[in-house]
């Protein structure tokens, strides 16, 4: 039997609610497909819904509260509300256009740790880091990669919606990086595509998929080929 893979979409701010819907109908009318992976979905905050399908969703992004005074925020109860249990954090889009630091990053993550959630932390460098494994070092201080539920998604900024996914090489070296510091599962994010997906699993636990999952049946074949 094929090796199980954690095969996950981050829609970013794309698609309606209908839209939505009818891609999670899409997906759960396949689960053939996928009786062998675990497969997560990130919809847009406005898009989320009850997480009652064969695969989990996921939020994009949450503030470490139960609830209360955080415009354009969401919080725990709300995804409670939906049986959600999955959060994606520390994506560079983030980081960098909404000025979320580690520590802000590292907040959420014990909040979310603490209510048992399973966290995907993204974490990666951009092109003119000198020194890799100091970077990434400082983007896990005081992360727990022990905690059984952390997944680590690596994204090299250069990669992510560009023309082309770091190399097998690079991906290779810095998830070897990141084992040596105590990382237990990692996904590799950053340009996947219907033709490269298949050799970069290869080297990971799973797939961070942005451009490719937006569009259901593209997102499928990518899974057909793991
Ligand atoms: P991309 O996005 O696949 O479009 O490069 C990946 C991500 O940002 O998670």
């Amino acid at each position: 039997m094929k090796q199980s893979k954690i095969i996950a979409g981050n829609l970013k701010a794309n698609l309606t609610p209908e839209l939505m819907a009818s891609y999670l109908a899409k997906l759960e009318s396949s689960k053939k497909l996928y009786e062998n992976h675990q497969i997560i979905i990130f919809p847009n905050q406005a898009c989320l819904s009850k997480n009652c399908f064969s695969f989990e969703l996921g939020a994009q992004n949450a503030y470490p509260a139960k609830s209360g005074s955080f415009t354009g925020e969401i919080g725990l109860e709300l995804l409670s509300s939906l049986d959600i249990k999955t959060i994606l954090l520390g994506h560079s889009e983030r980081r960098s256009l909404l000025k979320e630091t580690n520590e802000l990053i590292l907040e959420k993550f014990k909040f979310f740790k603490n209510e048992n959630f399973k966290i995907i932390l993204c974490i990666g460098e951009d092109s003119n880091t000198k020194d890799i494994r100091a970077f990434l070092h400082s983007q896990l201080e005081g992360i727990n990669l022990d905690y059984k539920d952390c997944i680590l998604a690596y994204e090299p900024i250069f990669a992510i919606g560009s023309k082309a996914s770091a190399t097998l090489e690079h991906i290779q070296k810095v998830c070897s990086i990141l084992k040596e510091l105590g990382a237990k599962k990692i996904l590799y994010g950053g340009s996947v595509s219907l033709d490269n997906a298949k050799d970069i699993i290869s080297l990971v636990d799973g797939l961070l998929i942005g451009r490719a999952s937006l569009d259901v049946d593209e997102f499928m074949q990518i899974i057909k080929l793991l």
